[in-house]
């Protein structure tokens, strides 16, 4: 029994939400490439195994895969139609798509690096500061952490999302009602998870950042 009961309504939410989106999904979230490849952009040469939190259909490994072709990446995703469409791309043969919550599904050891784009930008801080150590904990000496992802303007714009989101819990579209971090807490949370020199750069869009962190 998961003790984080909030968690697993969440992700079983988001897994019917994303089944039901993800035919369309790509033509929505094209739009968002340049952010995705900023995050390649920000991985050291030599990269080689990669995890990617909520992969989806895999629009970010794109870039990843141009750069680094022999990159292998395990794709933790809570939606098998997601999952779906990341099986049918080119670069199918080089990941390993893992269905499953990722706070729930055991995590390799020794990753490179551990990525994520657009996918964990519903959590209350406490439950991120695990997923934070988890990710912590599963990456070799010097990997590095890139999260490319929504923020909140300041702390009261995050106080004021997650007051909208309890708010409105039930209503039909509550699964998909954001709750970003303000750019502080996330680098608190990961300077607290134990990684070292971290740094917030801004993308192509004012309400995303690409925070890295190295272990
Ligand atoms: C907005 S999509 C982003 C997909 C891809 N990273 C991209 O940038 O195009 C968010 C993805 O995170 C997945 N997701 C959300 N919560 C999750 C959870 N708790 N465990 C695993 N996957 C989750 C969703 O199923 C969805 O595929």
């Amino acid at each position: 029994m998961n003790e984080h009961m909030n968690l697993t309504e969440r992700a079983i939410d988001m897994r019917v939400f994303f089944d039901r989106k993800a035919d369309g999904y790509d033509d929505v979230h094209r739009s968002f490439m340049e952010t995705k490849t900023a995050l390649t952009e920000a991985l050291p040469d030599g990269t080689r195994r990669v995890l990617d939190l909520g992969g989806g259909t895999g629009l970010e490994l794109f870039p990843l895969f141009e750069r680094f072709p022999d990159a292998v990446v395990t794709v933790i995703d809570v939606s098998e139609k997601m999952l779906d469409a990341l099986r049918r791309r080119p670069f199918a043969d080089r990941v390993r798509p893992v269905p499953g919550d990722f706070f729930e599904v055991d995590f390799d050891s020794d990753y490179d690096a551990v990525i994520s784009t657009s996918a964990l930008h519903h959590f209350e801080p406490d439950d991120k500061l695990i997923l934070w150590r988890k990710i912590y904990g599963c990456l070799r000496p010097g990997g590095l952490f890139l999260n490319a992802d929504k923020i909140s303007a300041d702390r009261q714009a995050e106080t004021d999302a997650f007051a909208f989101y309890r708010k409105n819990k039930g209503s039909e579209n509550y699964p998909h009602i954001d709750t970003p971090l303000a750019p502080s807490t996330e680098v608190r949370l990961l300077e607290d998870a134990g990684f070292r020199n971290v740094t917030v750069t801004l993308t192509d869009r004012d309400n995303y950042r690409l925070f890295r962190g190295e272990k």
